[in-house]
């Protein structure tokens, strides 16, 4: 059993995914990609209770990029009313698994039934403390980057900071991933190997980890194999080895 061979002591507390490869999944069987988003659904509740079943507090999912907006509109509001739909059938499975769930991203951007299924199932999971599923939703690391910009910016304008005061701390506080810890690990299906504008800042560290399987056909053991892969490798942290050994003794 794969689950069997993970070091609960040794956990990423952060685990962030680029669900990509819906499209091309349903492609395959000659559906329409639609098909592939439903399905993906099935993905995220499987990680979602692996990740709090495991004891991993946070999971990012891009669920929705600010250049996903440039999508065909069709795709785009089919997109959107799986969303709204999602977020209300699976609140329940919030509740059972001790979810709380979050979002990140550009809220103004989404349509209101959105927004408002969101800040209900966010409301209905406020007091839950087993992990917490943060929702990526026209997000992008650029947008927020550029919006941490834009705040501090108007601070210094109106003098409540000065230049000087600007750092890293000031700059992860202002983002919208400012009350997470930064993801050890970062996933992404479908074998393409990039970081699409995703977390950008906050995978200073990560380690990264590529998979083949589509995400509708990730299950809980492809989480497993990400996260002892993970576990098999040295994060050094720009030290030596030698060093590391050394902190160990
Ligand atoms: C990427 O596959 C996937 C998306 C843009 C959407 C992901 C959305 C879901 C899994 C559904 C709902 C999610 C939640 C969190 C409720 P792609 O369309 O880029 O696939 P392709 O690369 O094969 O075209």
């Amino acid at each position: 059993m794969l689950k069997e061979q993970i070091n609960l002591k040794k956990l990423p507390r952060h685990i962030a995914i680029i669900m990509d490869g819906n499209g091309r999944w349903a492609k395959g069987q000659g559906k329409f990609r639609i098909f592939g988003h439903q399905n993906g659904v099935i993905s995220v509740r499987e990680v979602a209770e692996g990740c709090a079943e495991l004891g991993v507090e946070c999971l990012t999912l891009y669920a929705f990029s600010t250049e996903n907006w440039s999508r065909p509109k069709h795709e785009v509001s089919a997109l959107m009313s799986l969303l709204v739909k999602t977020i209300r059938t699976e609140t329940k499975t919030l509740m059972d698994n001790g979810i709380k769930l979050d979002a990140i991203g550009d809220r103004n951007m989404l349509p209101k039934d959105c927004i408002s299924e969101l800040d209900e199932a966010m409301e209905i999971t406020k007091a839950n403390k087993r992990m917490t599923l943060i929702l990526a939703l026209s997000y992008s690391a650029k947008w927020d980057i550029v919006n941490a910009t834009k705040q501090i910016a108007a601070k210094a304008k109106n003098n409540e900071i000065s230049v000087e005061d600007i750092d890293e701390t000031m700059i992860n506080n202002t983002l919208t991933t400012y009350k997470y810890p930064h993801p050890e690990l970062m996933v992404r299906t479908s074998g393409e190997q990039r970081i699409s504008n995703f977390l950008l800042w906050e995978i200073a560290y990560s380690e990264l980890y590529f998979t083949d399987v589509l995400w509708p056909d990730f299950r809980k053991e492809d989480l497993y194999k990400a996260i002892i892969d993970f576990q098999n490798r040295e994060r050094r942290f720009g030290k030596t080895s030698e060093q590391l050994s050394e902190i160990k003794k």
